[in-house]
């Protein structure tokens, strides 16, 4: 087995009483297609929040490349490389679709100060914002604002800045949700074709979605690991279809 690219140790959160995280051992490969699943509550948005944090572990380590990272702010954690993108959107709603990616880019390449006003804008950053539209196929929305394009096209201005930040983890928490189903299959396409150099651990209901996506998937229940395996194993895991995949949503 590789090095991980991402790994905890004995992670664990309590809130007060409800203990959230619980002795989680993970391990995220480079180049990972790796799914978390379990019911709701289980702790997978809360687990996100700790790789990334947004939240700080009661217990335990987080560790990046063989580093302990548990202790680094967000900012710092996606300069190093882990990106993510929300459950709940959070773009400039004001601002184009180009701009948002923009500043996604700029704050990388550390000229973001430059974008006082659209003459502002560096020619180099514009370019390579435009090519993450073209591969997400929102070059045809550039010029509009976030606020008034369909909800699931503002998840791939989502999955854009993501990938503008140059990742080499990228933490997807329900990417599709709340995108009506005539919509979806532009977020899957697109989570489909990321860079396979790129390590990515999807949260999602969809099993269809998770077992078509995934090389490996881990489920959480609780708080901790319930199980783990390849989806072929998982798929055939009569507790885990017990616990979860008897009531999870297909199609
Ligand atoms: N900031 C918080 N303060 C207190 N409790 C919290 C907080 N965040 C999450 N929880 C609780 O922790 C548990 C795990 O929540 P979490 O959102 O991680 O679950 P989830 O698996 O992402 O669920 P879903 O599938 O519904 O998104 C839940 O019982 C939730 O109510
Ligand atoms: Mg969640």
């Amino acid at each position: 087995m590789s090095a991980p690219l991402l790994e905890t140790r004995g992670l664990g959160k309590n809130f007060g009483a409800l203990v959230a995280a619980r002795d989680i051992n993970f391990r995220l490969e480079p180049g990972a297609r790796h799914a978390l699943i379990g019911p709701n509550g289980a702790g997978k948005t809360t687990f996100i929040n700790l790789l990334t944090g947004v939240l700080l572990p009661t217990q335990g380590q987080v560790l990046f490349k063989q580093r302990d990272i548990t202790a680094l702010q967000q900012a710092a954690r996606v300069k190093q490389g882990i990106a993510r993108t929300f459950q709940i959107n959070r773009l400039f709603r004001g601002l184009s679709v180009l701009e948002n990616v923009y500043i996604a880019v700029a704050e990388r390449l550390g000229v973001a100060g430059a974008m006082v006003k659209p003459a502002g804008m560096r020619n180099d950053v514009v370019e390579e914002a435009m090519r993450l539209l073209d591969v997400l196929k929102l070059s045809d929305n550039a010029g509009h604002r976030i606020a008034e394009l369909p909800y699931g096209r503002q998840r791939l201005v989502e999955l854009a800045i993501a990938l503008g930040l140059e990742p080499e983890v990228l933490l997807l928490d329900e990417p599709a949700a709340g995108v009506p189903s005539a919509e979806s299959h532009i977020i899957l396409d697109a989570v489909a074709a990321l860079p396979k150099h790129i390590g990515v651990l999807i949260i999602d209901h969809d099993m269809d979605l998770v077992f078509r996506f995934a090389e490996r998937i881990t489920v959480l229940v609780g708080g901790a690991i319930f199980a783990e395996g390849t989806p072929k194993e998982i798929g055939a895991d009569p507790r885990v279809r017990d616990v979860y995949l008897g009531q999870a949503q297909h199609g």
